[in-house]
Formats: C-alpha cells, structure tokens, sequence
C-alpha cells in the first residue's frame, strides 16, 4: 500500500525503496543530484584527473564510497529511479537532473526511454572551475542539467526570469530572456557551509554539494506557490533549503546517516 506523503521531512533510505511507497500523481518538481559514478575504478571514472596535490590545495576530486558502482548497477540505479520519478509526478510534473559528460548521456537515455520529454539540457558553466592539473585535456568548466517533463504542459515563469538580473551572471541581462547557458560561481555562502563547524569530521563534509543559487534558479522558472519539491539524492539538502527559502513544501530522502544529521541540523537552523 502507498504512503502517504512524508511532507516537510527527509528519510534516511535508499530511494529505489523509498519512492515506491510514495503515491501516484502526488510530486510537482524533483531536484536532484544523482551519483555520477566517476570514482576510481569505475568505468565512468575520469582517467585524465588524478587526485593531485598543488596549486595551493589537495584537489580533491570525487572518490567516494557512495559513488562507486559497476556500469550495470549505475544503469539500473538510475532506470528505476526515473521510472519511478516519472511515476510519482503529477502531470505537469517537471524534473531538473544534475551530472557531467560521464553520465549525462545515460540519464538522457534512460529518460527518453521512460517517456520523459527533454525540455531543456542546461549548461551550468563553472567559471572558477577545477584546475586543469594533468594539462591534457580542455579544462572541464561546465556540468550539465536535463529539464524534463512529464507531458507536454508545464510551468514556465517566463516573465519572472525574464525580469530578473542575477547580478553574478554576466550572460544575463536584466529584461532579456533566460538562455539555457547559466553562469553561477560555484562558490558557496558562509551559511551553506557552516555545517561543517558543527560537524569538523570530514566524513560528514558533503564534496559535490551544489550551490543553492544554482537549485533557486531551477525553481525560480518554474515553481509555484503550493508545489511540493522532492529530492531522492539529498546531500547536504540543498534542495531542501531552497524549497523552504521560497516557502515550498518539500519531501527528501538520502542514504548516508552521517549526511542526514546534517541536513536535519540545517532544516533546525531554519526553522
Ligand atoms: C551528488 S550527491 C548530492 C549532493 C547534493 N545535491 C547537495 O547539494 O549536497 C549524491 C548523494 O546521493 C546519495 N546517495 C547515493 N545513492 C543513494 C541512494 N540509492 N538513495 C539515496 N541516496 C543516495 C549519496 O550519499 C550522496 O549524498
């Protein structure tokens, strides 16, 4: 039997066991930030980026237990999360997808294959992107985000985008129509960052959270009031608290406990 909705809350569980249980029709937006699958040894892994010191810093790309996978577990995590994604969105449900060269072609694949219509690929370029340390190879300066939607209605606030300056983008000017080339720093504020005071222990540090600018922008085109946003990927909860920041409701899951005792502590903070 279904659930109800879990509002205003994250799970800590697999998503393949926690988006079943969720009902039909029942999610307007799904924001979410999938395993890439680029740590060492995986057939996606990047082979020209080592982990390397320099520059100032141990670069430290992603190498992650949780980002490890075989390439047919990759594919079959990522089939059964966007059937049951498509599932669970209402009909002029949209879906924002995060990922790099390695795996966005999978998801792009598995998308069609499910009946998603791509509304958009979005490139989302990283001016202070990371170094080109092996210097053989372009410096990889974007990742990409598939907008999907369920059927062929969906909101977009065209006007509001429209009029709206985002300052830190220089390839956006105010009262020109938003293009799909989006450039947002990858920085992040002192707040989005500030759970790592409360939790010094690395382990629990978050290395491919996004910065919520980039999640506000997917919401501000095309998020309207009452919409429940969902994320099965949570992270540090980026989505989360940007749901709350436009007084969206929100249901999330994530498997890491260690992550979700972030998160639980960054949804205190703004409550
Ligand atoms: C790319 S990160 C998401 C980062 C997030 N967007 C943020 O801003 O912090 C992917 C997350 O998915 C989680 N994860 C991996 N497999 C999962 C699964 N089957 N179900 C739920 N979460 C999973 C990982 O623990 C990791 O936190």
């Amino acid at each position: 039997m279904k659930k109800n909705l879990p509002i205003n809350s994250i799970k800590n569980v697999d998503c393949l066991k926690f988006i079943p249980e969720l009902p039909d029709a029942s999610i307007d937006i799904i924001i979410t930030d999938p395993p890439y699958a680029i740590s060492s040894g995986n057939k996606l892994a990047m082979k020209n980026v080592k982990k390397q010191n320099g520059f100032g810093g141990d670069w430290n790309i992603i190498d992650e237990e949780w980002d490890t996978f075989s390439f047919e577990d990759y594919c079959t995590l990522i089939e059964k999360m966007l059937k049951e994604s498509y599932r669970v969105l209402k009909s002029n449900g949209t879906m924002f997808l995060c990922g790099t060269y390695h795996n966005i072609g999978i998801i792009n694949y598995f998308a069609l294959q499910t009946s998603f219509n791509i509304i958009n690929e979005i490139v989302w370029f990283k001016r202070n992107a990371f170094p080109n340390l092996s210097q053989k190879c372009l410096t990889a300066s974007h990742e990409n985000i598939l907008w999907l939607s369920k059927s062929d209605s969906w909101n977009y606030n065209y006007d509001v985008v429209k009029q709206t300056e985002y300052s830190f983008d220089r390839l956006k000017e105010p009262n020109k129509q938003l293009r799909s080339v989006w450039d947002i720093p990858n920085n992040k504020k002192k707040e989005e960052l500030a759970y790592r005071e409360v939790f010094p222990d690395k382990s629990y540090w978050i290395r491919s959270q996004k910065p919520l600018r980039l999640i506000d922008r997917c919401l501000e085109i095309t998020a309207q009031p009452g919409d429940i946003i969902a994320d099965w990927f949570c992270g540090s909860g980026t989505t989360l608290i940007s749901a709350i920041n436009h007084s969206l409701s929100f249901i999330g899951c994530e498997i890491n406990p260690k992550f979700v005792e972030v998160i639980q502590w960054r949804l205190k903070e703004k409550a």
